[in-house]
């Protein structure tokens, strides 16, 4: 099973700019909190979310092109790579979705990078960010023009399918499972994150996200 340590270790062969550090750093933590959700494995989802983007630095328009060999090869287990290549889903893969892991990270994925734009325009990061004001700007189309809102939306249209059980399952079929994401992560990760990890959440603008 692939370790937060052996994610790291993969990712740093590839990826060297800060931003996309901190991009995969950001759905680490979302993936992380999902997890917490579904009851599933944290570390688990967290490698998971951490090595999305592998081959994004070097293959920006071939991306996730050149995961799934050297993943493999570097005994990578195939259902996680299959994860990893789901993200793409529609955009550059074929592979859809089908697991609670992968709805998740493909919904995370976009939805971080808006989370992430609130947080920076806010002192406190994101610990003090509302869900409520997050709303308004997920809404606001002008904000983070570049995040594409309907990816999210097609995400959480996924989490209708979700196979939790009760509560969870009805959380996650409408956007009260995107709050409910919202108000995990806020909370998700101040315990147990290791030192290098939590010199990039403190930033000032950054904080969690
Ligand atoms: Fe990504």
């Amino acid at each position: 099973m692939l370790t937060l340590e052996r994610a790291r270790a993969l990712n740093d062969t590839m990826i060297t700019q800060e931003h996309l550090k901190i991009h995969a750093l950001n759905v680490s933590y979302a993936m992380g909190a999902m997890a917490r959700h579904f009851g599933e494995d944290v570390e688990h989802w967290e490698a998971i979310g951490l090595l999305h983007d592998y081959d994004y630095e070097k293959y920006p328009d071939e991306h996730l092109r050149h995961t799934e060999a050297p993943l493999l090869a570097a005994g990578v287990d195939p259902d996680e790579v299959r994860a990893i290549l789901s993200h793409g889903y529609g955009i550059c893969t074929d592979v859809e979705p089908v697991t609670n892991l992968e709805k998740s990270l493909f919904t995370v994925d976009e939805l971080t990078g808006i989370i992430q734009a609130c947080a920076r325009m806010r002192p406190k990061g994101i610990t003090d960010l509302e869900v409520k004001s997050f709303m308004k700007k997920f809404k606001d189309k002008k904000f983070a023009a570049k995040c594409d809102r309907a990816l999210v939306l097609k995400g959480c249209a996924m989490a209708v399918r979700f196979t939790a059980p009760g509560k969870i399952q009805q959380a996650a079929a409408s956007t009260g499972g995107l709050i409910h994401f919202l108000k995990s992560i806020k909370t998700a990760n101040t315990p147990g994150i290791d030192a290098a990890q939590h010199q990039i959440v403190s930033l000032p603008h950054l904080h969690l996200i």
